[in-house]
């Protein structure tokens, strides 16, 4: 696993210490250089054998000047990367697993929080932020990728872009791929622990649907692979969440088969061509038609002309040729009117860089650059659906998106696998019986930073509209789609019954098995965050 591809250099690529952001001048260094806790910490890692001699090369506090470059390289959220907003105390830049352990063992010792960043892509930046003195430990040296192709299956680190992985699949081989999420910069550790879904989820399930052995660090610093952790640990790191449980090191998984032509395309349609009864039509055929067909729709308001409408994109990937994903929407989605020159063919990972936004002319390379990522400033919020929108439903709806002006919804079509795969077997419980799922979004950049929250509030008011169409008792919610307004534990210093207010909606039934193992492997609850999984209250946990 040490011995792997290019990046995996624990050093930063040149051009990535040369990145120089504007918002870097925004932070307020007010911490004073002679905190104890930062000599604390110190003084406890040089008296571990395995760090004291590589100290300077891991340990950034506010005063040194490359603090806010190594913060801000993995804020992918700006709106949490404000002069008000609490910045670690230290930032640990781990260069190998005894650095982790020892970070483990001293924040423990110290009783300060440990917030754990991968990619930094947390839609509501709870990796990298808190609203209580904390210290980040920042995996990005950590990327080795190991493809064995004769065994169809990959070791990855946490601190590995999704883009690198599926670079290095490529690199081994044209015919297998991995289902995660089509956002290239997304880290392993994050995305893989609480789920990844991706245009393979018809077919292959979501990532930890193909997860088969993992190593983790937990509270007493022991590195575990799956045999060592047991299965009830392995299971909870599937989807979970890995920061309720420990510091996940790397992930196995397998590969899954892909054909080395398919097809995508991308139609647009504004209610005045009829979206509408598209719209209707997708919600019957989405989940149903074949599973090598995956048809994402995007919803927006926009303006045509000086007329305001709704634009419905859709999206798909067809795991086959044009003539065959033809024949499927001939009798599977007629409604549509798919033509062959909507289609386009290409080599997988030349899909993976469509669905990626980037133009036909893009390297392969591009997936991996680190940099890239999501608008500067959003908002998101999730869904499930089990029964489509009526006809009414949906031409209301259109008022409201008109009428706020700036929230979407993209809907993401399930069944196939997702409905083979039992509730239980993993964390992840929104199987059989969700047409889709809805994340509602909201973008905005810098010039419009000042109307923050009117655009946080349109997603959720278009969210309270939605209610009397998605899922009920719980309202379902994706873990990997973090939004705090559903309820949040502060950082695990409150109660059990409060966590179990979002964690029914991320888990149902699971919540309480999540709790369980919680309660083996750290009953003391040091691995805790704003919506992590408490331990019973009998163990150490408060009620
Ligand atoms: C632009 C964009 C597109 C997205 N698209 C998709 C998509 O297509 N499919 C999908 O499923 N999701 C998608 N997501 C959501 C994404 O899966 C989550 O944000 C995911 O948690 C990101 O992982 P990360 O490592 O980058 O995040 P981080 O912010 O680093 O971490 C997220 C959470 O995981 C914890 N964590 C991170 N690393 C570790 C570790 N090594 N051990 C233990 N805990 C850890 C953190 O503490 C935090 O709680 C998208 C997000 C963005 C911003
Ligand atoms: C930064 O702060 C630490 C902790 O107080 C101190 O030991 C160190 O000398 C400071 N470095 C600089 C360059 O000020
Ligand atoms: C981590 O790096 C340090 C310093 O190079 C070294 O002393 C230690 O043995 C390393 N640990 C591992 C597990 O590689
Ligand atoms: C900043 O931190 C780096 C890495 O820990 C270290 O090499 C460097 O000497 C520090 N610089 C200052 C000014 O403290
Ligand atoms: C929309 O549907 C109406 C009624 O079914 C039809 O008359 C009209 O031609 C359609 N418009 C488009 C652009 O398809
Ligand atoms: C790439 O995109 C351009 C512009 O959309 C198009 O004209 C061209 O045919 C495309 N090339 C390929 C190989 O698909």
């Amino acid at each position: 696993m040490r011995n792997s591809f290019q990046s995996s250099n624990p050093f930063m690529p040149v051009s990535m210490l040369l990145f120089v952001s504007l918002l870097c001048t925004l932070f307020s260094f007010s911490t004073a250089a002679t905190d104890p806790i930062y000599n604390n910490f110190v003084q406890c890692l040089s008296s571990k054998t395995s760090t004291k001699d590589h100290l300077s090369k891991i340990i950034y506090s506010p005063n040194n000047s490359s603090y806010s470059h190594i913060l801000q390289d993995y804020v992918r959220n700006s709106r949490f990367s404000t002069p008000t907003t609490r910045k670690p105390l230290l930032i640990v830049t781990a260069l190998n697993e005894s650095d982790i352990q020892a970070t483990i063992i001293c924040a423990k010792q110290i009783g300060i929080q440990l917030k754990i960043r991968s990619g930094g892509h947390d839609y509501e930046g709870i990796s990298y932020v808190s609203n209580v003195p904390f210290i980040i430990l920042d995996m990005f040296n950590l990327r080795s990728i190991n493809v064995d192709i004769k065994d169809e299956t990959a070791w990855v680190q946490s601190g590995a872009i999704v883009g690198e992985l599926l670079y290095s699949i490529w690199q081994k081989s044209k015919v297998h791929g991995f289902p995660a999420g089509v956002c290239p910069t997304m880290g392993i550790g994050g995305h893989i622990s609480g789920g990844g879904y991706g245009n393979l989820l018809r077919k292959y399930g979501l990532s930890v649907d193909n997860v088969i052995d993992a190593q983790i660090i937990d509270v007493k610093g022991r590195i575990l692979d799956r045999k060592a952790m047991g299965e009830e640990l392995f299971w909870a790191i599937r989807g979970g969440g890995g920061a309720s449980f420990g510091v996940v090191l790397a992930y196995k998984l397998k590969l899954v088969p892909v054909p080395p032509v398919v097809t995508v395309f991308r139609v647009m349609k504004t209610l005045e061509d009829n979206a509408s009864n598209l719209i209707y039509r997708w919600q019957f055929v989405a989940n149903k038609i074949d599973n090598n067909l995956f048809i994402r729709l995007l919803l927006q308001p926009t303006t045509i002309k000086s007329k305001n409408t709704v634009r419905a994109t859709f999206i798909g990937l067809f795991l086959g040729d044009s003539n065959s994903l033809l024949s499927v929407m001939k009798t599977g989605f007629p409604e549509l009117g798919l033509t062959k020159q909507d289609c386009k063919e290409m080599s997988w990972i030349q899909s993976i860089l469509f669905w990626g936004n980037f133009d036909n002319s893009t390297s392969e390379n591009v997936l991996l650059d680190r940099k890239g990522g999501p608008p500067n400033f959003f908002k998101r919020k999730s869904d499930y659906l089990k029964t489509p929108i009526p006809k009414e439903g949906l031409e209301s709806l259109w008022k409201k998106m008109i009428e706020l002006g700036k929230a979407g919804m993209v809907f993401n079509a399930y069944g196939g696998k997702m409905d083979e795969i039992p509730e239980s077997a993993t964390p992840f419980p929104h199987r059989a019986g969700n047409i889709f799922k809805i994340q509602y979004f909201a973008n905005w950049n810098e010039d419009d930073a000042a109307s923050d929250k009117k655009y946080v509030e349109q997603t959720r008011t278009l969210y309270s509209y939605m209610t009397p169409f998605v899922s009920k008792n719980p309202r379902e919610a994706y873990l990997n789609y973090r939004d705090l307004d559903i309820g949040t534990t502060d950082n695990g210093k409150n109660t059990y019954n409060e966590a179990k207010v979002y964690g029914v909606k991320f888990f149902k039934g699971n919540f309480y098995r999540l709790v369980k193992v919680k309660t083996m492997i750290d009953p003391e609850n040091f691995f805790r965050h704003e919506q992590s999984i408490p331990p019973l209250p009998s163990h150490g946990g408060r009620k």
